[in-house]
């Protein structure tokens, strides 16, 4: 069978855990050479391993998208080991932790910006002459907190809504060669969840239609149609994978 993504070359930031993981994971499967990207370098070659043991074909590379420095090597690295990119997927993010307005420090709002918009900005800027030659996708990684309050404190909020800007203003520019669109998932049982939660607030029931907590997997479709030829005419949007949460 021939797979969704056969012969394109995808790159994921965050690649090393949760939803960034199991998409790599995912567009692997469905043919894909996976440029595995993350600040924490064990667990992107962690990634790149899994892949790789399963038969497919990924590469690790390090990277903290908030230094575009750091974007530029890791750019320059993708093009030395695969030659071309076909898809981005911007999906490392940090979470702010839920403070108050009065309680958030000019550092730690400068830190959540410079990772989750910044970071956006610069991976997407970086690659973007290459996503024009091959006629690519992006995806980025929003949030329910990127439509409405409740999700974050100010500086996540802020973030996860310019994320959306951010699509919609690199849709218009990039079109008609590059297609870009956000997710929003909603609440999602991976490692930033189960750090910011505690263990009552894990178990207790999750207010949003479905009544659970989404797997990074059911996350992880809902981007592979986006980053996919099925989503041919889907440009600037944004869509849910988020139970109903935003309903
Ligand atoms: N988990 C949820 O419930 C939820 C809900 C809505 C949106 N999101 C968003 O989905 C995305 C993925 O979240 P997750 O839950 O899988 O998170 P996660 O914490 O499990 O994984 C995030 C990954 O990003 C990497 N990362 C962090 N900062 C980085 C940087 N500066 N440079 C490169 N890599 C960096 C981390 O090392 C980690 O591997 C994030 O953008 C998050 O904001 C998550």
């Amino acid at each position: 069978m021939v797979g969704r993504l056969e012969g394109k070359v995808a790159v994921i930031t965050g690649a090393g855990s949760g939803m960034g993981r199991s998409t790599a994971v995912l567009f692997a499967r469905e043919g894909a050479h996976v440029a595995a990207l993350d600040r924490n370098q064990d667990a992107a070659a962690a990634t790149a391993t899994t892949i790789q043991e399963a038969g497919g074909q990924a590469t690790a590379i390090a990277v903290d998208i908030a230094r575009s420095s750091s974007v530029q090597a890791a750019r320059d690295a993708v093009l030395t080991t695969f030659g071309r990119v076909h898809v981005l997927i911007n999906n490392a993010g940090i979470h702010d932790g839920f403070p108050a307005l009065e309680e958030t420090s000019e550092e730690l709002w400068d830190r959540v910006i410079n990772v989750d918009l910044k970071g956006t900005f610069l991976m997407t800027q970086q690659f973007a002459p290459h996503l024009r030659e091959a006629n690519g996708a992006i995806v980025n990684l929003s949030s329910g907190a990127g439509f409405r309050a409740g999700g974050g404190g100010v500086a996540y909020t802020a973030a996860k809504h310019g994320i959306v800007g951010i699509t919609r203003a690199t849709a218009a520019e990039l079109g008609p060669s590059v297609r870009v669109n956000t997710v929003y998932p909603g609440p999602t049982m991976t490692e930033m969840t189960r750090t910011l939660m505690s263990e009552d607030e894990l178990a207790a029931p999750v207010p949003v239609p479905m009544a659970r907590f989404g797997t990074p997997e059911e996350v992880a479709n809902v981007v592979l149609f986006l980053a996919s030829d099925d989503a041919s005419f889907v440009t600037g949007g944004a869509y849910a994978a988020d139970g109903g949460w935003l309903g």
